[in-house]
């Protein structure tokens, strides 16, 4: 476990052995591998990482966009959970939606347990979980400042938590049409970093002695990096690739819209991805988990300098605290220091 442990994550994990059969977790981001698997547990979540950390310790596991089987009986394999653990997302939309899922798929008596810490809004979501689903709830403390809520079900209410229409493609930006969802990093807006480094890529361009034909956004979200740059660069070709089988959902209906030339590669920090690339470009994420991580910017700049052709180059943009051009110096030939404004920093990384 990492030394910034999930103690929310922990205290759930804690309660599973005494979770009725079967269970469903529903699984976020995960900052360590669970116990191995023992009884009937069935994880489902959107993150690649998450998706291998449980189904290397035994666990069937559903990776997609949280599509859950109906409930109705009509999925023979899916036996319908008798319990559900979730231990909450940092976006409500997607909490409301799980929570609301897991309202359908319990039976009556069935169990949902709602992990995390008062500033998650656990508490808030425990209240509304119990109204919605009609039943008693029971709120523990737990090591590390953690709560755990038990929620069973009654009589279901029929006022659904409001999910910001969680399942649909919603239209964010008109020109150019960018298209997002809930369950995205930031899926309503355009990241001020992200257009930061867009606004670098006419000069950097004008200084290419031929224009980068093959490009890598690296951690696309919705694939905002790609649309833009693709108006500076028509004819270029595209792999976008996210470990949040969401993002992708979004991200190739963008390029689908604006008619790029994409593929798409569901991969923790780009592995897998076939260079090699004329340019990265890429705003690495900057939270791992629930704690703030520098090391997943090691991993992107690696990915990065593995897959640019020789002298190839890689556009980053970090918040300004970060040291990227010491981070840099080992996998790549140069770098520069593009712009510093807003608290972002762009960097030019040319690869050795
Ligand atoms: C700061 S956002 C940038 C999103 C998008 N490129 C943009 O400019 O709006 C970082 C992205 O990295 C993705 N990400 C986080 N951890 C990742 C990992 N381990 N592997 C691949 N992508 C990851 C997130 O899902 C998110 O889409």
């Amino acid at each position: 476990m990492s030394s910034a442990t999930d103690t929310a994550l922990v205290a759930l994990m804690n309660a599973l052995s005494e979770c009725p059969a079967p269970t469903w977790w529903f699984a976020g981001e995960q900052e360590f591998a669970p116990p191995v698997a023992s009884g009937e547990v069935n994880v489902f979540t959107n993150r690649c990482d998450t998706a291998a950390l449980f189904s290397d310790r035994g666990y069937p596991v559903i990776l997609g966009d949280f599509e859950l089987p109906s409930g109705d009986g009509q999925n023979a394999e899916w036996e319908r959970p008798q319990s559900i653990c979730y231990r909450v997302s940092k976006e409500k939309a997607l909490v409301h939606y799980l929570i609301n899922q897991a309202a359908k798929a319990l039976p009556e008596g069935g169990e949902l347990l709602l992990a995390g810490f008062k500033g998650d809004g656990l508490k808030t979501y425990a209240d509304k979980a119990a109204k919605l689903l009609g039943g008693q709830k029971q709120i523990e403390k737990c090591a590390g400042n953690a709560y755990l809520a038990r929620i069973s079900k009654g009589e279901l209410s029929d006022q659904w938590l409001p999910d910001q229409d969680y399942t649909r493609l919603q239209m964010i930006h008109e020109e150019p049409v960018l298209l997002s969802k809930p369950g995205i990093f930031g899926w309503q807006k355009c990241d001020r970093g992200s257009a930061l480094l867009i606004e670098q890529l006419p000069g950097v361009l004008a200084s290419c002695q031929r224009a980068p034909h093959r490009l890598l956004d690296l951690g696309c979200g919705y694939g905002y990096l790609t649309v833009m740059a693709h108006r500076h660069l028509p004819g270029s070709e595209w792999l976008l690739t996210d470990n949040n089988a969401t993002a992708l959902i979004a991200a190739q209906a963008n390029c689908e819209r604006h008619g790029i030339a994409a593929e798409t590669l569901l991969a923790d920090c780009g592995s897998g991805a076939q260079g090699p690339f004329d340019m990265v470009l890429c705003n690495p994420p900057f939270h791992q988990g629930f704690a703030v991580e520098g090391s997943l910017t090691d991993q992107f700049l690696a990915a990065a300098s593995q897959v640019l052709a020789r002298g190839g180059q890689a556009l980053f943009v970090v918040n300004e605290f970060i040291p990227l051009e010491r981070k840099a110096r080992q996998a790549f030939a140069s770098s520069e220091l593009l712009i510093r404004c807003d608290g972002f920093c762009v960097y030019r990384l040319i690869a050795r």
